[in-house]
């Protein structure tokens, strides 16, 4: 079988996450491209890629949460290569922001999921690799290829291991259905049920109406996202307030905006599993446990450089 590396393939990296883009380039055997990405005096952003792209396939890994710099970054990086002539551009985008205005809910909002998208296949993308985008139809905002890989079996692996007795997989609102019943498939034995949440601002759920049965049972809330926490919390104290043994918590990107982290030091939560596609400068409490999704990429692009299916490494049996 012929090897990525004879594939001319490079990984770049902007400043977001350059240690997931190192995990990334290390699993693939590849040192991680040298390029530039610093700042003019004023602050503006400066990119100068450092070696030759002529031809290559090239990925730039860079998460776009907030601040808009992280968008940036991307953008002009992506500029670059395409003028420094690389044949395709995949931009690695572990977590997709501006994603959460993915359709008007009300009067005069704006579709902000759609425009950032509309900016990164401009600016020269061949194809995205992204991960639990927050909602799936954002894929179709995008007319290049698009994989939104998920890390749902690896959060359910780790749970799995755990041999939890009596676990119920619990959706904290409507919107994780789906990516709670892909992880419950993974659990043995395990029932679930959902929340209908009502979101009263940005920073505040009201999460108190639950649709199937906790009582007695170990809680196991799946998200795609941790912003405020407010959502999670909610529905830990709810699970509790109602029964519930215990409540673990996972969810693939953690935010962790404002003071969500000591909020959640201080729920109910036993223990929050999240995974590395957001890297942020803070210390995080001993309860929140943090899992790779390295070689969920590495493995991703490694299967488009030699032409191989990508859904086939979420084909996993379920367990029930
Ligand atoms: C909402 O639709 C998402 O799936 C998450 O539940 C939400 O983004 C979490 O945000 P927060 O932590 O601020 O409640």
């Amino acid at each position: 079988m012929s090897d990525i590396r004879d594939k001319e393939v490079k990984i770049f990296s902007g400043n977001a996450n350059r240690p997931l883009a190192e995990a990334i380039a290390n699993y693939l055997g590849l040192p991680l491209g040298n390029m530039l990405v610093s700042r003019f005096p004023d602050g503006e952003i400066r990119v100068r890629c450092l070696e030759n792209v002529r031809g290559r396939d090239v990925y730039i890994v860079q998460p776009t949460y907030a601040p808009a710099e992280n968008l940036m970054e991307l953008l002009i990086m992506i500029d670059a290569l395409r003028r420094a002539s690389a044949h395709t551009i995949g931009a690695v985008i572990p977590f997709f922001g501006y994603a959460r205005q993915d359709r008007k809910t009300q009067s005069r909002e704006p579709i902000s999921a759609k425009l950032v998208s509309n900016l990164i296949t401009v600016a020269g993308a061949s194809r995205v690799i992204a991960i639990d985008l927050h909602a799936g139809q954002i894929q179709g905002f995008f007319d290049i290829p698009t994989d939104n890989l998920t890390a749902m079996l690896l959060l359910a692996g780790y749970f799995k291991e755990k041999k939890i007795d009596s676990p119920v997989v619990v959706a904290p609102d409507v919107g994780a259905v789906h990516r709670a019943t892909e992880f419950a498939k993974q659990i043995p034995h395990s029932t679930q049920a959902i929340f209908v949440k009502r979101r009263l601002s940005p920073d505040e759920v009201e999460t108190n109406r639950l649709i199937g049965d906790v009582g007695g049972k170990t809680v196991i809330l799946v998200d795609d996202a941790i912003h405020t926490g407010g959502t999670i919390i909610s529905a830990a104290k709810e699970v509790m307030r109602r029964g519930a043994k215990e409540v673990y918590a996972c969810a693939t990107h953690g935010i962790f905006a404002g003071d969500s982290l000591s909020k959640i030091e201080s729920s109910p939560i036993k223990e929050l599993v999240i995974t590395d596609t957001v890297l942020k400068d803070r210390v995080l409490p001993d309860k929140i446990k943090v899992l790779s999704v390295a070689p969920l990429i590495g493995e991703a692009i490694k299967r488009i450089s030699l032409h191989q299916s990508i859904s086939a490494l979420f084909e996993q049996k379920s367990e029930k």
